[in-house]
């Protein structure tokens, strides 16, 4: 596999960045015992992660714009290219020392997601791809899971944190269909992993709401190199615009869509059950 100039410079910041996350993610062990807690450690761990990927990319390719969750948007001279960043995707992760976390860096031109990496310093897995060019974890080819039949499928999930408690009814009544129907779910906790290891064949499917540009759009890239399918969870294409997303392969992500509205239906027609009694 030849990786592209693109490829090579978002390799440099991501492995750059990583350098350093990996250093705190051993640090933060230490720090979990400690009466204050590794809170503010890993607040600054995520912007040094930040400032190091958005230092690389405006160097090596200057004018381009930003989007990132803790700088927010960075307008460049370059109007046609937008990088979507998160240092550190699965930060309650990091946090309690799980390690399932990850950079994520996404590049969108002209409106369109052209290139994708997401990479987990803990285990070293680089997952890259750039749009007609497949995608690959640490140099193997990756492919979406041939499995058809939902009932063999691990699916995994985004859970609505408390400070989003709102969205709690919803996500209860989509699980509670998922599982009626899937072998088993997963809450992994990191969007942008759940979305590579779809892309890897390692889960099946996966849908989350309230997630971010910079949680999905490599992991969109990667995912359609792969050979899967992903819209939003209504089935549409607005997933960057409205944060939804559902995946998996052609079968599962069908069927899963099909879940989803019918959870939704479910819920809309319960409080009308219960007037009528
Ligand atoms: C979060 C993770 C998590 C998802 C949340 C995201 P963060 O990102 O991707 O899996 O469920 O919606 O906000 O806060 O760890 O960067
Ligand atoms: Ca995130
Ligand atoms: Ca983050």
């Amino acid at each position: 596999m030849i990786r592209s100039a693109l490829m090579n410079v978002m390799t440099a910041a991501a492995l750059k960045a990583g350098r350093g996350l990996k250093r705190d993610f051993g640090e933060v062990e230490n720090l979990q015992v400690s009466v204050k807690g590794p809170g503010d450690f890993v607040s600054a761990a995520d912007k040094r992660a930040e400032k190091t990927v958005f230092e690389e990319l405006s160097r090596a390719r200057p004018g381009y714009g930003f989007l990132m969750e803790e700088g927010g948007r960075v307008e460049g001279s370059d109007k046609s290219h937008t990088w979507h960043i998160d240092p550190l995707d699965g930060t309650t992760n990091f946090l309690h020392g799980l390690p399932i976390f990850a950079i994520s860096i996404g590049l969108e031109r002209e409106g369109q997601l052209v290139a994708g990496l997401v990479y987990n310093p803990a285990t070293d897995d680089l997952y890259i791809a750039e749009r007609g060019q497949g995608a690959y974890l640490n140099n193997t080819r990756l492919r979406v899971a041939a499995r058809r039949d939902l009932a063999d499928a691990l699916i995994t999930c985004g859970i609505p944190p408390l400070n989003r408690a709102a969205g709690h009814a919803r996500f209860q009544s989509e699980l509670a269909n998922v599982m009626r129907h899937a072998g088993n779910v997963r809450r992994l906790g990191s969007a942008a992993l759940d979305m590579c290891f779809v892309a890897a064949g390692r889960c099946d499917g996966y849908w989350e709401r309230g997630i971010q540009t910079w949680d999905m759009a490599a992991g969109i890239v990667l995912l359609r190199e792969a050979g899967g399918f992903v819209t939003d969870a209504d089935g549409g294409g607005e997933m960057m615009a409205n944060g939804t997303i559902c995946c998996g392969n052609e079968s599962i992500h069908r069927r899963l869509l099909d879940l989803l509205r019918e959870a939704d239906m479910g819920r809309r027609a319960a409080p009308l059950k219960a007037a009528q009694l």
